[in-house]
């Protein structure tokens, strides 16, 4: 996508061959800030403290952060350690597992002076994967909107609703929920999307509607618990939203809140759609209430707030009272029987363990 009219990735690898270029995505939407990441525990870092964070994009910089330690050590305890240390970082997305799953099957045959340049072109070739997919994400969401649009009357507007980032920024490049909605802007389809603001971190409200803007995109940030509200009076056509983990029988964990929206969405007949790209399923589990980690974070996201001011400060406020008790679930899951479908690469498919397996059959035989 482009950012004042340059193209930009979330991640990419500088001239020099080894430093990996990342947006520091806890400053936006106030400052546009690119950080050198030259270490494995560098990159380790930036996944855990949300410097990049979306499922994709934590995948695609952990296989990065295999690169990075395969220089500072490429032996097999090297690459053991590199491991551990990346899966420590964020419990729930299993695009981190499955990226460095990916990355040490292909490294571990290898003798260890071979390991540096197989590990750059391996996580380079996870990044240009994950562009590719979400390209094709967006033209089967694109079908869907459409058809949105041929149910309404001439000249009236689509309005598709989305939880948290599940945009470019989430992802190297086009966004999963995002990826049919760009498409669709820039096929000329009248569209709008409603952004849930998306707290504690205000992934929707920072970094959705950010981006939709820089891209032209119509779009309105309504606080969490609007969307209800908005499906009863006929405001909003269809769901989109991303996904960290979508297990084998089609239950979708995704950003706190998403189950909620499944709710009302069912409850006033709107379709809810989940895109994802196929690392993002998780064949080894079926029950996603009861199988899926789900991470716990700091109770700072929800006791403060952060934002420029009028004078154009960057402050930090605190907007809940001392001495009150905080929890912090960064993810929910939404029962299989609640989602319309599953956008993905290969099509759309019913979020159920037949279709998932038969679209996606050499995943299955891996696990
Ligand atoms: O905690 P975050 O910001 O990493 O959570 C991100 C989400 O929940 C996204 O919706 C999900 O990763 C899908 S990204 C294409």
């Amino acid at each position: 996508m482009k950012v004042d009219g340059k193209p930009t990735r979330t991640i990419w690898l500088e001239s020099d061959g080894h430093t990996v270029a990342a947006i520091d995505q806890r400053r936006l939407p106030h400052e546009f800030v690119v950080v050198p990441l030259t270490t494995s525990d560098a990159a380790a870092d930036a996944i855990r403290s949300m410097l990049v964070r979306g499922a994709p994009l934590i995948g695609a910089t952990a296989a990065y952060g295999v690169a990075l330690a395969m220089r500072e050590d490429a032996s097999d305890a090297g690459l053991d350690h590199a491991y551990a240390k990346l899966i420590a970082t964020r419990p729930t997305a299993i695009n981190l597992k499955w990226a460095l799953d990916d990355m040490c099957g292909a490294l571990r045959p290898l003798p260890a002076e071979a390991r540096v340049a197989a590990a750059y072109a391996r996580a380079a070739a996870i990044a240009e994967d994950d562009v590719a997919i979400n390209q094709s994400i967006g033209r089967h969401g694109l079908t869907l909107i459409e058809a949105a649009r041929a149910a309404k009357k001439p000249g009236e507007r689509v309005n598709v609703l989305t939880h948290c980032n599940a945009g470019w920024l989430a992802t190297v490049d086009w966004g999963t929920a995002t990826a049919p909605i760009y498409q669709a802007f820039d096929a000329g389809v009248n569209i709008h999307v409603w952004v849930d603001e998306t707290r504690p971190r205000n992934q929707g409200a920072s970094l959705t509607a950010w981006e939709l803007g820089h891209h032209g995109v119509p779009h309105t940030v309504i606080p969490d618990n609007t969307g209800g509200h908005l499906m009863q009076h006929g405001m909003v056509d269809l769901c989109i939203v991303g996904t960290d983990r979508v297990t084998a029988s089609g239950d979708v964990c995704n950003k706190i809140g998403t189950y909620l929206k499944a709710l009302a969405a069912r409850d006033n007949n709107v379709p809810f759609y989940v895109a994802l790209p196929s690392p993002t399923i998780d064949f080894t589990i079926d029950d996603g209430v009861k199988e899926i980690p789900i991470e716990q974070r700091d109770a700072a996201e929800v006791t403060d707030m952060t934002g420029r001011t009028k004078d154009g400060r960057i402050e930090t406020v605190r907007v809940v009272p001392q001495g009150s008790a905080v929890a912090n679930y960064g993810f929910d899951v939404t029962p299989s029987r609640l989602v319309t479908g599953l956008i993905t690469e290969r099509g759309v498919l019913l979020p159920e363990r037949a279709a998932l397996a038969a679209a996606f059959p050499e995943r299955v035989e891996r696990r």
